[in-house]
């Protein structure tokens, strides 16, 4: 059986959604804008394109994402109601961490959707959206896990940063074994967005890094704000006090903690 069968008969054996289409590509630019090309003529819903690896990979806040081989680059279609848009970030990270639970290794959500294990980035998420008059027409959900990747192969900078399946000791893990479990729990979850939201937001909050408290800086939108992180609210926003005691929603951002709480 080819890769992409193979992948839509693994997702099914799992009970996830049917997969209408799937492309992988041994080199892309990036999988999310393949699919982007895809959405934007009429695919549907759970079309997913796959990648060995990407040289244009990009990730949230205009980052790069080093693609190199070994790692999993995923990018799957939905297009949700307008009222599931804003916590597919979230349910996307639930069904990540869940994911890789399933090999052993156990996940932690750091606000929006990084999964980190002992603090080190484990996989990504990138949500985007398209909208037109009647509401959001598709979201492109990328993901990437860094499966069988070896972390001395990304820059110096990255090293100590950066976690992997194997590196975790889950040496079974495949490619195609994680893309499948990634993509039933996806189902699952897009699921419960419709009618249990407030489960994702739990679920979310379950997984979290217990940085409550704490003193962060966030970057969000070109600007840069210092506060306490105080939650992630019913809408998956997540709420920081500033220093005068005022308390900002953000939407979108990149947290860093400076001091954890006393
Ligand atoms: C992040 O910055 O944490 C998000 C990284 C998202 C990377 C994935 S890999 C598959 C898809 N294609 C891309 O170009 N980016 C996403």
């Amino acid at each position: 059986m080819d890769r992409p069968l193979a992948l839509a008969a693994a997702v099914a054996s799992l009970g996830g959604p049917r997969l209408p289409a799937v492309e992988w590509h041994g080199t892309i630019g990036s999988t999310s804008d393949r699919l982007k090309d895809l959405a934007r003529s009429g695919a549907l819903e759970w079309t997913a394109v796959l990648a060995d690896r990407q040289t244009g990979g990009r990730g949230r806040e205009g980052r790069a994402w080093q693609s190199p081989p070994g790692g999993l680059y995923l990018s799957v279609l939905l297009r949700p109601l307008a009222e599931r848009a804003a916590l597919i970030p979230l349910a996307a990270g639930v069904a990540v961490a869940e994911a890789v639970g399933d090999f052993g290794v156990s996940g932690e959500l750091k606000w929006p959707n990084d999964v980190l294990v002992s603090g080190r980035k484990l996989a990504g998420i990138l949500a985007e959206a398209s909208s037109g008059a009647l509401g959001v027409e598709w979201v492109v959900l990328g993901i990437g896990v860094n499966v069988a990747l070896d972390p001395a192969e990304l820059p110096d900078a990255l090293r100590d940063s950066v976690s992997s399946l194997w590196a975790e000791g889950a040496r079974r893990a495949s490619r195609e074994a994680v893309a499948a479990a990634v993509l039933a729990r996806l189902g699952v979850w897009y699921d419960a967005l419709g009618a249990h939201p407030q489960r994702v937001v739990a679920a979310w909050r379950a997984r979290a890094v217990s940085w409550w408290g704490g003193l962060v800086d966030v970057r969000t939108g070109g600007a840069a704000l210092r506060g306490r992180l105080i939650e992630v609210d019913d809408q998956g926003a997540l709420v920081i006090e500033l220093p005068g005691g005022a308390r900002r929603r953000l939407v979108s951002g990149e947290v860093q903690m400076l001091r954890p709480a006393p």
